[in-house]
């Protein structure tokens, strides 16, 4: 029987030796050597704060106006732990529109009050376009980490008169308005914005208050230097102090690392690092390479594949709207880059792009694996979990490992090659021993499917198929 079943399979593999099938990979798993990993706890390296999306820009709104049914599947899909990708931190735009047109984001202070000194009327309509509803439903799965990030002061307060199209806020260095120094006024309209969440039962950990300041869209933005930027970081931490809030800044959301790098060393030279808790930065217009020099936390704030045309495999041939991209993506930001968070850009919108995690077309909708390259990241790596060393990964299959608050470890591979790796996993550095495990696999065909895991002599085995995902999950 036994030899019957082996003759079978070298026929088969014979047979089937040019086909990339799951036949193929079926007869290369029991041919591979297992290869021997070892993460060591003694190498300890950035904390995590997690991983992420935004539903800015009324995107919001496409998840409120689903049937509930649906609206609830999706919510699944983005936050829950165990059935969806356990996402961890949501970034919120702070409006500075004077109306809710297009997909713009409404202003809590839409009036200018005529000048920085006047007492400012303040509006809270308990919607924020659409985004107090998704921030309350987050913060029932566990989501504890809220990033409001402003894209522009309202337009009463730049050297541009408007929300759009650039401008500076007046106030800063080398940028005066006849209308006055409008900084403390920016400063406390933010405040005023995380107390209104505040009253709703959502503490803002984090808040922002630019958006790609080397670039001036059509849309909301304000431009800053990060001499600019540092000289309102200096009023908005003591207004924050002074309004009693925990959340703390950060700053800049550049569109891409080359211009975050020299933002941040202005930030230095001007005293301000200390006063920031998080560097952040988008990956547009250059990616995430290598550390960002700061002794702050660094996010990887907004990246997506905006082009292209809605994709939603593991892998097809390497495209950038690709499931394997954006894993190889993440673990490059968090391994190479020191990222202790990354968001995509939009989590769920309507539309042909792949600018989103899932696309929503009527009632219904598609799901990435992008999502779910988030996912095991997202599912393993929970918040306060240090990243920690991990070596003797076979070549092609990229791994990370992180150490949970709660004790549990996880481990991230990426099986970028057309071959299944077996790996067996051995923990060094004070691990009492592998107890329990648990393995997911994600490709074309299976989502954070479970995955067998063998457990022998104190190693955690399992085989990575070719060209998917695996996260373990091992407790002592
Ligand atoms: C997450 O999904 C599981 C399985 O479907 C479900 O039992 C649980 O209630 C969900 N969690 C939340 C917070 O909704
Ligand atoms: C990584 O980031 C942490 C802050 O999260 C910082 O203390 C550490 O120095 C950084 N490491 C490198 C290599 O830049």
């Amino acid at each position: 029987m036994h030899f019957y079943r082996l003759c079978v399979l070298s026929l088969c593999f014979w047979w089937q030796a040019n086909a990339d099938s799951t036949w193929q990979d079926a007869i290369l798993r029991t041919r591979q050597s297992t290869k021997s990993v070892t993460v060591d706890l003694t190498k300890r390296y950035q904390t995590m704060d997690g991983f992420g999306i935004s539903e800015a820009f009324q995107r919001a709104n496409v998840i409120v106006n689903l049937p509930a049914k649906q609206q609830r599947e999706i919510l699944d899909l983005l936050f829950n732990t165990t059935s969806g990708a356990g996402l961890t931190i949501l970034r919120n735009g702070i409006g500075s529109s004077p109306d809710s047109s297009s997909d713009h984001m409404n202003s809590i202070a839409p009036k200018s009050p005529g000048s920085p000194t006047a007492a400012m009327s303040y509006v809270w309509d308990k919607k924020d376009s659409g985004q107090l509803f998704v921030s309350k439903e987050a913060w029932k799965y566990g989501v504890r980490t809220f990033y409001a990030n402003a894209w522009s002061a309202p337009g009463y307060m730049k050297t541009n008169g408007n929300e759009n199209n650039g401008g500076y806020l007046c106030g800063v260095s080398g940028k005066t308005c006849s209308s006055g120094d409008w900084k403390q006024t920016y400063a406390n309209y933010l405040v005023k914005y995380l107390q209104f969440y505040q009253q709703e039962g959502i503490e803002v950990t984090h808040v922002g208050f630019l958006n790609e300041p080397e670039f001036s869209p059509s849309y909301a933005g304000m431009l800053s230097s990060g001499t600019q930027a540092a000289d309102f970081i200096k009023v908005l931490a003591l207004t924050l102090k002074a309004a009693d809030l925990s959340t703390t800044i950060a700053c800049c959301d550049s569109e891409g690392w080359g211009n975050q790098g020299s933002m941040t060393s202005q930030i230095k030279s001007s005293g301000a690092e200390n006063l920031l808790s998080t560097i952040t930065s988008h990956s547009y217009t250059s990616s995430p390479g290598s550390p960002l020099s700061t002794t702050r936390k660094v996010w990887q704030t907004e990246n997506a594949d905006l082009q292209g045309a809605w994709q939603s495999a593991f892998y097809s041939n390497g495209g950038a709207g690709e499931g394997m991209r954006w894993a190889g993506l993440i673990h490059n930001a968090v391994v190479n880059a020191n990222c202790s968070a990354y968001l995509y850009w939009i989590g769920v919108q309507t539309g042909n792009t792949n600018s989103k995690l899932i696309s929503v077309s009527g009632t219904s909708y598609s799901v990435s694996k992008r999502l779910w390259a988030f996912g095991h990241f997202a599912r393993g790596a929970r918040p306060g979990a240090v990243r920690v060393g991990i070596s003797g990964q076979p070549s092609g299959v990229q791994a990370s490992a992180y150490l949970n608050r709660d004790g549990n470890l996880a481990i991230v591979f990426i099986n970028t090659g057309s071959a299944a790796a077996a790996v067996a996993v051995d923990v060094k550095g004070g691990w009492k021993g592998t107890k329990v495990t648990r393995a997911w696999v994600t490709d074309n065909s299976k989502s954070m499917a479970d995955l067998a895991v063998v457990l022998s002599n104190g190693a955690a085995s399992v085989s990575v198929p070719g060209r998917s995902m695996v996260s373990l999950s091992v407790t002592e």
